[in-house]
């Protein structure tokens, strides 16, 4: 017999199914609850506690600090596969034979030009605008280039718009920071892997041959890889939601995008990198900093530290951390900016307050730290992370329309005012 939870509300009694996942996480399936009880609801603010579907893609587990990819864990993946290998195994369930990641790289590469219009609009950005606004913008102008909806149900139409998007984006994002670098537009190389090419647009000179440096491809590689998904978090659920109301796959993105750009998301690495300019400005005394992210009467918060689902240290961040050493010693570069880095991780983890809370490095800690290495604008980290986290979005709006979820519409609990008389202007 199927296992239930129940619930009692007035001293009457509610079962509902438990379901269990195939990591044996346990879900109560409270789908009937409005209808048996007559108009209960949960309530559960910043959803800390509700699944939002179920989803074969992602797994991770908070406490023991796990990220697997359709059961792949992110330590093999990240030493042993590409990105693009990464992105054709979250969204099709499996890692490409040769043949496969082969095609998949000629469908992206023969969609890697945008429209010459796009440059009009490019051109009408102020050079003062974020690069996460000029791309959302860009990627859901793709729509209006690109107007027939996709047919969920033809792989054919799902595979055309998949591999659209992962051919435009990388050359929205290098024109949009060529543009506020003042430097001729690059229409990329074919000839080059996908990382490759990337680095190509954004930083080959107009009057001389662009040189790969192999250090940087990997680096960048392994940090899309990282960021590859994460299940349901803010972005990727607005991605799931924005496409629930079948909004077709690029408006979904554009959506994900400008969620992404929050700094308590995808903008900490960029507020990370201030951070540790900021404290280094101020002569790099750490100890400072670390009181005031305690202090709760200062909105001061250590960035790049924290997680909803991690109260263990992020995997990810252990991954990186070594990467930026790599890439520094590799470099020659020696950054202060990591020391304070180092410096501020260090006593975090020794701090009662940071264990307490369960407060470890995140991800975003040392992105920041290479991507500087790499020379890439501060502004232009979290338009990194988006690159990185296309294919989780891509895969996880697929699953959603594959799978024929209904629309996403929460409910809430009304506290404002009960119904009450119109008051004519004169007498308010
Ligand atoms: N610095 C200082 N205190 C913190 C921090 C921080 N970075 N993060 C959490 N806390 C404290 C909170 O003040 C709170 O303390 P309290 O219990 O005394 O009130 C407690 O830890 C729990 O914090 P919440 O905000 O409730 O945790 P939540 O799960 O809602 O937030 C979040 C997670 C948003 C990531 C938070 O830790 C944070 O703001 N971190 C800094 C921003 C950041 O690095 N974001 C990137 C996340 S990773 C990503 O999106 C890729």
């Amino acid at each position: 017999m199927s296992k239930q939870a129940t619930i009692e509300i007035d001293g009457k009694k509610y079962e509902f199914p438990l379901i269990t996942g195939t990591e044996n996480e346990v879900a109560i399936d409270i789908a009937t609850l409005r209808s048996a009880t007559g108009g209960v609801i949960t309530l559960d603010s910043g959803f800390k506690n509700t699944g939002s579907c179920e989803s074969a893609i992602t797994f991770l587990d908070g406490e023991k600090g796990i990220l697997r990819y359709r059961g792949y864990s992110i330590e093999e993946l990240a030493k042993k596969v590409d990105f693009l290998e990464v992105t054709y195994l979250l969204i099709f369930g499996e890692l490409p034979t040769k043949a496969q990641n082969d095609k998949f790289h000629d469908d992206i590469k023969a969609q890697s030009t945008v429209d010459e219009d796009i440059k009009k609009i490019l051109e009408a950005f102020p050079k003062t605008a974020h690069p996460m606004g000029i791309i959302s913008s860009l990627t859901s102008a793709l729509t209006a280039f690109n107007p027939s909806s996709v047919n969920v149900n033809s792989e054919e139409d799902m595979y055309k718009a998949i591999v659209k998007i992962l051919g435009k984006m990388p050359v929205l994002v290098a024109w949009t920071m060529r543009k506020k670098q003042g430097l001729p537009l690059d229409y990329g190389d074919d000839s080059l892997g996908y990382v490759e090419n990337i680095l190509k647009m954004m930083f080959a000179k107009p009057n001389c041959k662009y040189v790969q440096n192999k250090i940087l491809v990997d680096a960048l590689d392994k940090l899309l890889i990282l960021h590859a998904d994460h299940e349901q978090n803010c972005s990727t659920s607005t991605v799931r939601i924005v496409g629930s109301a079948h909004a077709g796959l690029f408006a979904s993105i554009s959506a994900g995008i400008s969620a992404l750009w929050g700094p308590l998301h995808g903008g900490a690495n960029q507020a990370v990198l201030e951070m540790l300019q900021a404290i280094e400005a101020d002569g790099g005394d750490t100890k400072k900093y670390m009181s005031k992210a305690k202090d709760k009467n200062d909105p001061f918060r250590l960035m790049g530290f924290g997680h909803r689902v991690y109260k263990n240290f992020d995997p990810r961040a252990k991954i990186i951390k070594k990467a930026a050493d790599e890439v520094l010693e590799a470099l020659g570069i020696d950054d202060p900016i990591l020391a304070i880095a180092k410096g501020l991780e260090k006593e975090a983890l020794e701090d009662p307050y940071f264990v307490e809370r369960k407060l470890y490095p995140n991800v975003d800690f040392y992105s920041g730290v290479i991507y500087r290495a790499m020379n890439i604008p501060q502004e232009m980290f979290t338009v990194m992370f988006a690159i990185g986290r296309l294919p989780g979005w891509i895969a996880q709006w697929r699953e959603m329309r594959l799978r024929k979820e209904p629309i996403g519409r929460p409910r809430q609990l009304y506290i404002g005012e009960t119904l009450r008389p119109y008051i004519d202007v004169d007498n308010r």
